[in-house]
């Protein structure tokens, strides 16, 4: 499927499904605390995106049997929510998650610390965290959209951090998974120009050792094939009609 360029009715309909989810975030991240069980803050999840008139797009994806996807420690993506994952004090956990709105996706993740965290994990967070706004700086109309995948290379390099090759960004809007994909680690290639209409997802999956993952037996968990944490910043962007990013899932 050719990259879908959005009119400006429809940016203003994925403006509203951004901020529905950055609000679905804040009840999650409120929500967080040592004994609560992941699939309590599934629930949580849920039910705030239902009552912001939002419908989950994580729910029955390929199967997924969830809304958010809740990945603790060592788990990379797509953790699947139980009700005997109780967190404790000092895990870090990722909530990835999306919700469409008359039709338009939005897709974020975030990475929180439980309590008080180790100082290495509070970096390997926030690192994270800074390779996504790296990236963004090259999301602009007439830009090259494998800059961005650049940037956030370059930026992690020094630190020694793994980058997960094996999931990247992607474009988003009627469908939660459109093209282009955006790797987070230096192409050969500089990619499509990018145009205003466009939206993105950008989603680095940084690792504190290796980058090579594995899958857990119930098929959907992501985890490093070291043992070594894993943290995901995502939000979905817009080129706006002047060329610029636009956040769409950040309040
Ligand atoms: N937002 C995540 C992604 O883009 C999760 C999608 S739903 C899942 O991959 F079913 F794949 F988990
Ligand atoms: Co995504």
């Amino acid at each position: 499927m050719p990259i879908t360029i959005k009119s400006d009715e429809e940016l203003n309909l994925m403006r509203k499904s951004g901020n529905m989810l950055a609000q679905v975030h804040e009840v999650l991240h409120e929500a967080l605390r040592p004994g609560i069980s992941t699939l309590e803050l599934d629930a949580i999840g849920e039910e705030a995106i239902r009552k912001l008139g939002g419908i989950p797009n994580c729910k029955d994806y390929e199967g997924y049997p969830a809304s958010v996807c809740i990945s603790v420690n060592d788990e990379v993506v797509h953790g699947i929510p139980k009700a005997e994952t109780i967190l404790k004090e000092g895990d870090i956990v990722t909530f990835d998650t999306g919700l469409s709105y008359k039709g338009y996706h939005s897709d974020a993740a975030r990475t929180w610390g439980v309590g008080e965290i180790s100082p290495e994990a509070q970096k390997l967070i926030d690192v994270t965290k800074q390779s996504f706004f790296e990236g963004i700086k090259y999301a602009k109309a007439g830009g090259r959209l494998y800059d961005i995948s650049k940037a956030i290379d370059k930026f992690i390099k020094p630190y020694g951090y793994g980058i997960v090759r094996e999931l990247t960004g992607h474009g988003i809007g009627k469908e939660l998974h459109e093209e282009p994909y955006i790797p987070n680690y230096r192409q050969f290639r500089r990619g499509i120009i990018m145009l205003p209409g466009m939206t993105f997802c950008v989603e680095p999956m940084i690792t504190m050792g290796k980058r090579k993952i594995a899958f857990l037996d119930d098929e959907w968990t992501v985890v490093t094939l070291d043992g070594s944490l894993a943290a995901h910043y995502e939000n979905t962007i817009a080129i706006t009609p002047d060329g610029e990013p636009e956040i769409l899932t950040i309040l």
